[in-house]
């Protein structure tokens, strides 16, 4: 039978990853949502979608929808998972799961009391080059993985709107994209429980004016209906996260730095057999009978999004357990609030078990 899923926020990753995700996964959306009506009008144009709503709660309504995808601004997660859980749905929600670590837990416990699914959108562990990296890891090809260096770090690339508003996003780069790197990271090291955070934030940019600088902002921004000025978040980050089997990662995430050109998102790994790298090419660094070697992976270019959305639907079809969980939505929480914790006090916090 085919999946039947709605698209709840109907703006700018609801239309270049969900509504073409769910239909190459072969779902049909029957319906999706968004306060501004347009916007769910015209994603419902494009994609063949036959129901819009301005309320969401009318779409959740609907008995003939199974599964929904959560793509509004990030202070609203936790309102519309909940409620879409107690609705009966099994919920695909993007990232960051939540702004605080109490609001992550509460969207956990509603997964556990109604029994249904919450995945979160961990895009970046269905990269390809991930998907084959973790074959080699889970083999034991890189022995025991002590430590890692990631980042996801932008030249000029601030997402302007909701997203530098702190009431409305919980944060800046690290929540935005510091929550990729760290989760695919952690994810390829084996989810180890994270025990410790020492950070720091800067905010040295905050609002400008760019050429070509607008790729990002927010949907409400690129169609003229807020001015994107408000800015009271951190515009780079960087830490250094201690886990509780011994490993650190050190991380670091920006929206403005001066820095060469583009997005650059990287992360290397190193085990105490081999290490590893994502970018440029997937690459193993090993030794054999004395000599370094460097192994180069193949990897497709299957879109991640896709592949994420993919695999949600198959949850739904089966009745399996996500590759990204909600448990691991809330410690991913734990980090990054612990980030703005520790640059705020200006020492390292500890993270308590879940
Ligand atoms: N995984 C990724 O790579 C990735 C990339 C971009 C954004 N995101 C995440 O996706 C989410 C949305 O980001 P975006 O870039 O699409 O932002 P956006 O501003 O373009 O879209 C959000 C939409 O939600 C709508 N909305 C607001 N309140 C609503 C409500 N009460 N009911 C229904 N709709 C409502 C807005 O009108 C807007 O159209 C965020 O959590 C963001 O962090 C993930």
């Amino acid at each position: 039978m085919t999946v039947q899923v709605g698209i709840i926020g109907s703006g700018l990753i609801a239309r270049l990853a969900h509504a073409p995700g769910y239909t190459k996964a072969g779902a049909k959306i029957v319906a999706t949502a968004d306060v501004v009506e347009s916007r769910a009008k015209k994603l419902a144009e494009d994609f063949d979608i036959e129901h819009t709503y301005t309320d969401y709660r009318e779409l959740l309504a609907r008995k003939d929808i199974q599964a929904v995808s959560v793509c509004v601004p990030n202070h609203l997660h936790k309102e519309v998972v909940i409620a879409a859980l107690e609705a009966g749905k099994q919920v695909l929600c993007e990232k960051p799961m939540a702004m605080t670590v109490a609001e992550a837990q509460a969207m956990l416990q509603a997964s556990e009391r109604t029994g249904n699914m919450l995945m979160l959108g961990f895009n970046n562990r269905f990269r390809s080059d991930v998907q084959r990296l973790k074959k080699f890891i889970d083999a034991g090809e890189l022995g025991e993985i002590y430590y890692a260096r990631t980042g996801y770090i932008r030249r000029r690339g601030t997402p302007f709107g909701w997203f530098t508003v702190k009431e409305e996003s919980g944060g800046g780069p690290v929540i935005d994209l510091g929550v990729h790197v760290i989760d695919m990271t952690r994810f390829l090291m084996g989810n180890p429980r994270p025990v410790s955070v020492m950070a720091s934030t800067y905010k040295k940019f905050g609002h400008y004016t760019m050429m070509d600088t607008d790729a990002w902002c927010s949907s409400d921004v690129k169609e003229g209906l807020r001015s994107g000025e408000e800015f009271d978040v951190e515009d780079l980050a960087c830490a250094l996260i201690r886990f509780e089997n011994g490993a650190t990662i050190v991380v670091e995430a920006s929206w403005a730095s001066n820095i060469p050109q583009g997005d650059s998102v990287y992360s290397q790994l190193c085990g105490d057999k081999a290490g590893a790298q994502l970018t440029p090419d997937l690459t193993i660094f090993g030794e054999y009978e004395g000599m370094l070697t460097d192994k180069k992976i193949n990897t497709a270019t299957r879109n991640a999004h896709h592949e994420e959305i993919k695999h949600f639907v198959h949850c739904v079809e089966t009745g399996s357990q996500p590759l990204s969980t909600a448990r691991h939505g809330v410690e991913i929480q734990q980090i990054l609030n612990a980030i703005y914790e520790s640059a705020k006090l200006g020492r390292s916090v500890d993270i308590a078990p879940l």
